[in-house]
């Protein structure tokens, strides 16, 4: 399965691209998380990232197309991928076409995870992460068990703020991409709201249709 998860800040991507790559058994590539690791450890692309993470804005795109390029040139990704919050842009929904078709690789499907924008705010403000697990939790909908309530964080940018801008650039910058992948056939809409398990199933029923 070598698949693309495209959806608004806090619609669940990462808390069903847990779920899916259990099931799918391929790894699970989030440049997200990717430049969360680099901020984490201080290395200069981490520090460039930061800055822009920080602000709700995208890290320019030449950033982020190299550091794609490099993970989809290790050897797990034979047996598949799951991409997650990449191409957020069209000319990185482009790069990676010319990148794929470089190797001969075919894209099975891009699943759009839809919620709509008065839920998001809510989404992102109440979410908590254990940064010993890196289990996703939400205050209101999956508070975090009271032995590990200590030690959970918030992502610096889910603040209110940062939120609204994530969500403008998403509209603005992402979504036009939806269309690039809909002429090639691969969208696969999915309806987020639900419980997690709902929305797994969802998924999972789109990509077998
Ligand atoms: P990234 O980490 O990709 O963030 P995002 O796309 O904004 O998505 P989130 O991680 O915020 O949300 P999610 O959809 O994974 O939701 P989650 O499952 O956690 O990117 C962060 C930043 O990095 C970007 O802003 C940008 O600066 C930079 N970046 C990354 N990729 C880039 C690229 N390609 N180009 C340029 N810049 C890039 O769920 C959210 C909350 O909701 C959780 O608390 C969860 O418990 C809860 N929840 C989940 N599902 C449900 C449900 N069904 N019902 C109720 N609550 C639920």
């Amino acid at each position: 399965m070598r698949m693309i998860f495209i959806g608004p800040p806090g619609a669940g991507k990462g808390t069903q691209a847990a779920r899916l790559v259990a099931r799918y058994q391929i790894p699970h590539i989030s440049t997200g998380d990717m430049f969360r690791a680099a901020v984490k450890a201080g290395t200069p692309m981490g520090q460039e990232a930061d800055r822009y993470m920080k602000a709700g804005q995208l890290v320019p795109d030449e950033v982020v197309i190299g550091l794609v390029r490099e993970r989809l040139g290790m050897d797990d990704v034979g047996v598949g991928f799951m991409l997650d919050g990449f191409p957020r842009t069209v000319p990185q929904a482009e790069a990676l076409e010319v990148a794929l078709e470089a190797d001969g690789i075919t894209l099975d499907a891009v699943v759009v995870l839809e919620v709509d924008d008065s839920l998001i705010v809510n989404r992102i403000t109440g979410r908590r992460s254990d940064p010993e697990t890196g289990e996703i939790y939400h205050l209101e909908f999956k508070p975090p068990p009271a032995d590990i309530a200590h030690r959970v964080v918030q992502r610096k940018d889910d603040t209110e703020e940062a939120c609204r801008k994530r969500l403008a650039s998403y509209h603005a910058q992402t979504a036009p991409i939806i269309p690039f992948y809909a002429s090639r056939g691969l969208v696969k809409a999915v309806d987020g709201v639900g419980t997690p398990d709902e929305v797994t199933e969802r998924i999972a029923a789109a990509l077998q249709g």
